[in-house]
């Protein structure tokens, strides 16, 4: 049990019914009833780019939260993956604008936050959401529209969406026990590695040496 009483793995398995709950809604989570992802890759593109930048405000008040409460490597990892949700964001953008030359750059909603034992959970079900199902989604749809490239660009993106879940959820079940890594941000598609990587990016070959550290 933790401090508040709830148990790391009933707060786990309650998010993982919601990204569940949130799967069996399938495309139309994104849709507006066009058969394969809903608005269209435009359309998902906006969306993509508005609910980054709601991750990237919501991780900065995250960080503050953590740095009040005294943990710094919370701290670090917030920032980290809200710079990993800036590099996405860019590369989304570029897709968009081609697009659609009006496309602007949406800001983040304003971000709410709890303790940062709370907000640790919060990020794990966004992140996996983003990764199991919202990125599918939008994949499938460019998939079927015939845009290769951005279906490339979204797999990426999914990919270290997964990889930024599991990172908070490392610092959720060591909250008390944290071990002071360092975090790098891979510059091109977003991947955060704890700790210096031992070759390049899993995810887009990207040289560890153009990581960027927190
Ligand atoms: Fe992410
Ligand atoms: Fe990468």
């Amino acid at each position: 049990m933790t401090e508040n009483g709830i148990s790391r793995r009933s707060f786990i398995v309650g998010a993982a019914v919601t990204a569940a709950s949130v799967a069996t809604m399938g495309f139309g989570l994104v849709g507006c009833g066009k058969k394969g992802g809903g608005g269209g890759t435009y359309g998902n593109l906006c969306t993509a780019l508005q609910t980054e930048a709601d991750d990237i405000a919501k991780y900065n008040v995250y960080a503050e939260v953590a740095s009040a409460e005294g943990y710094e490597q919370v701290e670090r990892l917030c920032k980290a993956v809200a710079a990993a949700e800036q590099v996405h964001m860019g590369r989304i953008f570029t897709f968009a604008s081609t697009m659609n030359p009006k496309c602007a750059l949406p800001e983040g909603a304003a971000a709410t936050a709890g303790a940062t034992d709370a907000n640790l959970m919060a990020a794990v079900v966004q992140e996996t959401e983003e990764c199991g199902v919202t990125y599918p989604a939008y994949i499938a749809a460019a998939n079927e529209e015939g845009y290769a490239e951005v279906v490339s660009l979204l797999d990426r993106t999914r990919k270290a969406e997964g990889f930024h879940a599991q990172l908070f959820f490392d610092c959720y079940n060591n909250l008390q026990r944290l071990d002071g890594a360092t975090y790098y941000v891979c510059p091109i598609c977003g991947f955060v590695s704890k700790g210096e990587l031992d070759g390049a990016c899993p995810i887009c070959d990207t040289t560890f040496n153009a990581f960027q550290s927190f």
